[in-house]
Order: structure tokens, then sequence, then C-alpha cells
């Protein structure tokens, strides 16, 4: 079924709002493990969560200027990308990387789409998507390097992130 531009143009709105929210609390749950497993990461995984607290505010206010409704519980992405975050942490360093680098290279097609759709319907909102986009390919790049080849760990962490990452914009998409 193909849904109608406006319907399309408040899904991409809601999704990104939520995913955002969820990925400030992986950041979190991340850095909440690092502080004492391994607190050198703790600056990298502090600015990131700066820019995920930030991308979930510009959508937020995105949302209102457009008119868009919000999912009904932003908390509920925040807990889900908690508990996603401290339970990947415990698995080790690499599996926070190899997580983030995962998750970040979805983040980026997902909103590479959304980019171009708002492009044809919004130049406003594609601009923030650009702009955001920025700040999540640094996320990836910077995640990439941390977890170069392949490790044991990774057989775990890449079926989890791709599901958190798939859950995240299914229950967006619904609730
Ligand atoms: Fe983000
Ligand atoms: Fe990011």
């Amino acid at each position: 079924m193909m849904l109608s531009v406006n319907k399309q143009f408040s899904r991409h709105l809601r999704v990104i709002h939520a995913c955002e929210k969820g990925a400030t609390g992986v950041y979190w749950g991340h850095r909440w493990v690092a502080a004492w497993r391994y607190p050198d990461l703790v600056p990298s995984l502090t600015a990131m969560h700066g820019h995920e607290t930030e991308h979930y505010a510009l959508f937020g206010q995105l949302l209102a200027v457009k008119n868009s409704s919000q999912v009904g519980l932003p908390i509920l992405w925040c807990a889900g990308g908690i508990l996603y975050g401290v339970v990947t942490a415990l698995l080790g360093r690499r599996a926070i990387w190899k997580s983030t680098a995962i998750i970040e290279a979805i983040v980026e097609q997902e909103l590479l789409a959304a980019s171009e759709f708002f492009q044809a319907h919004d130049p406003q909102v594609s601009a923030a998507i650009e702009k955001i986009l920025l700040d999540e390919l640094q996320h990836k790049e910077q995640a990439q390097a941390q977890s170069l080849g392949w490790a044991t760990i990774d057989a775990y962490i890449e079926p989890m992130a791709v599901a958190g990452a798939q859950l995240s914009k299914n229950l967006a998409e619904k609730l």
C-alpha cells in the first residue's frame, strides 16, 4: 500500500525523532558502563551522546513546526536504548564500537532515504537531516576505525544491532 505524501512526511519525522531518542539511550548506556570499565572511552561517548541529544531536540522542534505527532512515549526509546547500550557495553569495548559502526551505518542509510524524500517536499527538513548526517557519519567512521577486521564477538553483536535498529524503527512507525 502506497502511503500519501502527508503520511510519509510525518512518518519520517516521527521515526527519526524516536530513533534519536533511542540513540541518546544507547550512548548513555555505553558511557555508564565505560565509566567503570573503559574510562578512556568516556570523552568520545560523551561527545556522541551530546550530538544525539541535539538531534533529538532538533527533530522535536521540527515535529512541532510541521504539526506532526511524536511517538506516544519517547521515554520508551530511551529506556530500550539504555538497556541495549548497557548489555552491549558489558560484552566489551569492541562490542561498543562494532555495535556503533553497524547502527550508525543503518542510520546513515535511513537518513539518506529520508533526505531524498524531503528534498522534494520540504527543504527545511532536508537541510536538518543533512546537518545531522555529518555527525552520524563521524560516529560511524570513528566506530569503524575502532573495530577493524573480524572478532568472534561480532557474530553476536551484528544480529543484535540490526534487530535493535529495526525494532526501534518499526515501533516508531506504529506507536
Ligand atoms: Fe543522531
Ligand atoms: Fe549517531
